[in-house]
């Protein structure tokens, strides 16, 4: 596996390895990789000829007083993980190379980032389509892999895809959890043991919730206040928000007909998680 850490690095390696005819999968992170991206970079590794993983903790997505400076790194173990899984090139540039100091362009993506998430982080996602945007081209990728643990984030870059014409398949894949249900993420190495405890809360309302559709329950706001109800239970835990949306355009509805996301946003102590289902 090789190491890329220029943007010419990248676009030299990626121009041979179309050349060939060969196909590039992507596997978009930050880092600090879980068994959550290892198993996006499996099945990028079965689907793609060329596997290329970018690990760049994008400071653009990131708002002032957010976790830019804590957010955990560790190269070395990404690297290894990488390798192990069959990976053949990681990508990692600093901030200067992707933004130098002169950078004036963003992606922006209306009305379905200023709902969920982007209430509380209004600029996150122009952040994440520009990175994305700068990445699907250095990379040539013809598909990239995301977690639908990110559920907001799937349906945005799925939406500036398709109005924008890339030439990228985007795959969505399911969140992986662990054992108690918790569902993992880079941010959960910021949990005390009581922290760590009580952020079974999120998977536990989530499931009671899709309990309650399975039944055949159609009034969201029915399904919402079951899952509200749970985590008001958990005295460590400070709703951000619950929320049941159309899984397209991201809109509240009132009665479950189609296809739905039921996302949370929880504050477990001063750490913010995410999770949802879709059905
Ligand atoms: O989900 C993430 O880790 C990031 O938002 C992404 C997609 C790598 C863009 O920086």
């Amino acid at each position: 596996m090789i190491v890329l850490n220029t943007k010419t690095q990248i676009k030299e390696t990626v121009r041979e390895i179309k050349k060939k005819g060969a196909t590039i999968g992507l596997v978009p992170t930050m880092g600090y990789l879980h068994e959550g991206h290892g198993s996006l970079i499996k099945r990028a590794v079965e689907e793609n000829d060329y596997v290329i993983v970018s690990d760049f903790v994008n400071p653009i997505q990131f708002a002032a007083g957010e976790d830019l400076e804590s957010y955990p790194r560790d190269f070395e173990a990404d690297k290894k993980l990488c390798e192990e899984l069959g990976a053949d090139a990681i990508f990692y540039p600093d901030p200067e190379e992707m933004y130098g100091d002169t950078f004036l362009s963003h992606v922006g993506v209306y009305e379905i980032t200023t709902v969920l998430c982007g209430k509380t982080r209004p600029t996150h996602f122009s952040g994440v389509c520009t990175v994305l945007t700068k990445l699907f081209h250095l990379s040539m990728a013809d598909r990239a892999y995301f977690g639908q643990k990110d559920a907001q984030q799937l349906a945005v870059v799925r939406r500036m895809v398709n109005d924008l014409d890339f030439n990228i398949e985007i795959i969505g894949c399911p969140i992986i959890r662990e054992e108690d249900g918790l569902a993992k993420s880079s941010r959960n190495t910021y949990l005390s043991a009581d922290e760590r405890k009580a952020a079974v809360v999120l998977s536990k309302a989530l499931k009671e919730g899709k309990e309650l559709i399975d039944g055949g329950e159609r009034d969201a706001s029915k399904v919402k206040d079951t899952i509200v109800s749970v985590i008001e239970k958990e005295p460590l835990a400070k709703i951000d928000y619950v929320e049941v949306v159309d899984w397209d355009t991201l809109t509240e509805v009132s009665s479950i007909d189609g296809p739905v996301l039921a996302a949370v946003a929880v504050y477990i102590g001063k750490t913010r998680l995410i999770d949802n289902f879709i059905k």
